[in-house]
């Protein structure tokens, strides 16, 4: 079968999307750039263990090699990084082993004591402040908690200190906020950016002066054991840790914390462990997990390239088209799922791609799971929570990489 040509053309509606553009089908990004989206579950693992799907842009994107893709293009600098997301096969599996012996469930089990100490100060932060009888003001939860918990955790592992107001952490912060601000000039954009490589050098030269067990320091030991990374890798993946497991995980909380605030009759159920549909299912993982499924925190990973003219679900694609795989789409797959719509945590089967499949996986999905199992339960059991705002009309954030929502405007008051 070959792909019907007309493009559709990509809006802010991501789930409106999905269901347009059916399981595979070409589509136009706000950018004007065009790329074949992908958007069923059986379709997306597929291509995302086939040895001819390369996600290497320089080598295997014709247009971008014949200089068709403009500078400014939002896929860019997502298809041309030096660390694993743009790698392909060999160098890829190289470059990937730098991360996930960090990252496996037993060093994450490690890290939950200091999980809860961020999570712990962060909620003291949003605490209300004494009002009079009248409704506490609303404050903005996506901005105030979901924000400020992964980017101190993921500081906090690569060993930067995140009490200290007046060093690197408020510079790597606001260059990693940079990234996902749409609303900023391209002058303020690129002098963050500046603002947080140049954090991340000096990281690394305080840490090759004084080692201590952080995983920088344990990065840099794999740059100084032999000639198997550069010192600019080392640097590059440290950025590509602060960078992707950053509003990824923000948006993995606001969609766990709408859901909940959408469906209440799971709240209770959730606090009192009550929810999981068998022994080894906790009631906060049954709710991460379908959060992940009904409201996959990344959308579009750009991009892949057949090597070669490949055929998945019976669709014949040629060597060099630009794929978007729909990890959001995965999740809603009625061939999968029954009401693949409707969120519910007390579902059996909540298979989801959310941290995507094969070779490319997330390495971060326990931490992130983790940071949510944490600062789900802290939240809900310390404050009764109220949306603001009709849920219907709270816009989604911007752009169609990542899944979440603009604001959650909210009032808190602490549970007795
Ligand atoms: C809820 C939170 C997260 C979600 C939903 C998420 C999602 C994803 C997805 C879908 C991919 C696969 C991309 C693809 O195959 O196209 C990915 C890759 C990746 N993620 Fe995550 N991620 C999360 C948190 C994290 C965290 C906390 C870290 C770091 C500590 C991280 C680091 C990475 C890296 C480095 C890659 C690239 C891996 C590769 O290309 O081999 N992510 N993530």
């Amino acid at each position: 079968m070959t792909i019907e040509t007309t493009p559709y053309v990509l809006t802010a509606d991501i789930y409106a999307d999905i269901k347009n553009v059916g399981p595979v089908g070409w589509v136009e990004m706000p950018d004007g750039l065009r790329a074949v989206m992908v958007t069923d579950y059986a379709a997306i693992k597929e291509i995302g263990t086939h040895p001819d799907v390369s996600r290497d842009a320089a080598a295997h994107w014709p247009d971008l090699r014949a200089g068709n893709v403009p500078a400014d293009s939002l896929v860019v600098p997502w298809v041309t990084n030096a660390g694993p997301f743009s790698a392909y096969g060999a160098e890829h599996r190289r470059l990937k082993k730098l991360m996930t012996p960090a990252f496996t469930q037993r060093q994450v089990d490690k890290l939950e004591p200091m999980i809860h100490e961020i999570v712990a100060g962060a909620l003291a932060e949003i605490a209300p402040g004494p009002h009079d009888g009248h409704q506490a003001e609303p404050m903005d939860l996506r901005a105030e908690f979901c924000f400020p918990v992964p980017i101190r955790t993921i500081g906090a592992v690569l060993g930067v200190d995140v009490d200290d107001e007046q060093d690197l952490f408020p510079v790597i912060r606001a260059g990693a906020d940079a990234l996902f601000d749409t609303n900023i000039s391209r002058e303020e954009l690129g002098a963050a950016f500046v603002g947080l490589l140049g954090a991340i050098d000096e990281l690394i030269a305080r840490k090759r002066a004084n080692p201590d067990g952080s995983l920088t320091s344990t990065l840099i030991q794999a740059n100084e054991d032999g000639d198997t990374y550069t010192a600019t890798e080392i640097a590059e993946v440290v950025r590509i840790l602060i960078v992707a497991g950053y509003e990824t995980t923000v948006n993995l909380l606001d969609q766990c914390i709408f859901l909940l605030l959408t469906h209440p009759q799971y709240v209770a159920a959730a606090l009192a462990e009550e929810l999981g549909s068998d022994a080894a299912e906790t009631a906060w993982g049954a709710i991460i997990d379908e959060a992940l499924r009904h409201s996959s925190p990344a959308n579009v990973v750009p991009m892949r390239f057949p090597v070669k003219d490949i055929v998945i679900a019976g669709f014949e694609i040629p060597a060099g088209t630009p794929l978007l795989v729909s990890f959001a789409g995965a999740g809603r797959d009625a061939k999968v799922h029954e009401a693949p719509d409707v969120f519910d945590p007390t579902r059996t089967k909540k298979d989801h791609l959310g941290f995507g499949y094969g070779p490319h996986r997330c390495p971060g999905a326990a931490m992130a799971i983790a940071e949510a199992k944490i600062a789900l339960p802290a939240l809900f059991s310390r404050y009764r929570l109220t949306l603001v705002e009709d849920p219907a009309e709270i816009p989604a954030n911007d752009g169609i990489i990542t899944n979440g929502h603009a604001r959650l405007l909210v009032t808190l008051e602490p549970n007795d």
